[in-house]
């Protein structure tokens, strides 16, 4: 249930918040997930006096952090980032998966490229054989975003415009919308994210391949460490 899955995201939070030390540039990533890492964070900041420095992926990300008097600066300020730790939608034995779950796929691939290591933190509903029964989201540019869509139903790809209660397009932090590709099995992601990036109106997409070095995964018997 939530309650058991949210205890599970929650050891795996306050397990990566150990890999912040003082002194570090780290990036945060965004979801529900992180939320418990950067609670733990803020009181590591507070009770102890941690000095560290957060390059975010999103505006919520950045709105929580300097609650709790964390310092965020922008990623074009910082010339390096230490560690970067996000959640994830779906992670398979390779460590490639699934991100945009919560439609922050664009800046946490950027924060995550320029990161010197990367760190996902899971509960164990997430790690799976094969990605791909999650839906798959793409960031689209709106000009044309229609035309995108019938391209995607043509190959296959079963698209959908992700909308909000109000049934109008999500906006992501760029403005852009979103498309989630239902796809049930992904059997070759790279040819996968290589057509999807060559999609002209394409910005993005959740696709993160060779790119993680280590998952905690929140499991029953306490926070796993995985690494590559
Ligand atoms: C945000 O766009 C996503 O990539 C999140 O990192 C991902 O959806 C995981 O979120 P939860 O920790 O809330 O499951």
């Amino acid at each position: 249930d939530k309650a058991q899955q949210d205890a599970l995201k929650k050891a795996a939070g306050i397990e990566a918040a150990k890999l912040i030390e003082d002194g570090m540039v780290a990036g945060l990533g965004t979801g529900s997930t992180v939320r418990f890492l950067v609670d733990e964070l803020g009181r590591r900041v507070q009770e102890e006096g941690l000095k560290f420095t957060g390059v975010t992926t999103s505006r919520r990300t950045q709105e929580q952090a300097e609650s709790y008097g964390i310092t965020i600066v922008d990623v074009d300020e910082v010339d390096h980032i230490d560690v970067t730790i996000d959640g994830a939608d779906e992670v398979d034995k390779n460590f490639d998966g699934i991100k945009g779950g919560g439609a922050a796929l664009l800046w946490e691939k950027i924060v995550a490229t320029n990161s010197d290591r990367i760190v996902w933190i899971v509960d164990e509903s997430k790690v799976v054989d094969t990605i791909g029964k999650f839906p798959l989201p793409v960031e689209v540019i709106p000009f044309g975003a229609g035309q995108v869509v019938k391209k995607f139903e043509a190959r296959g790809y079963k698209p959908v415009l992700r909308l909000d209660a109000e049934g109008q397009p999500v906006r992501t932090d760029e403005n852009n919308y979103v498309v989630d590709l239902h796809l049930e099995k992904i059997e070759h992601p790279q040819a996968l994210a290589e057509d999807l990036i060559t999609t002209v109106g394409v910005v993005e997409h959740g696709l993160f391949l060779n790119m993680v070095d280590t998952v905690i995964v929140g499991d029953p018997n306490g926070p796993r460490v995985m690494t590559n």
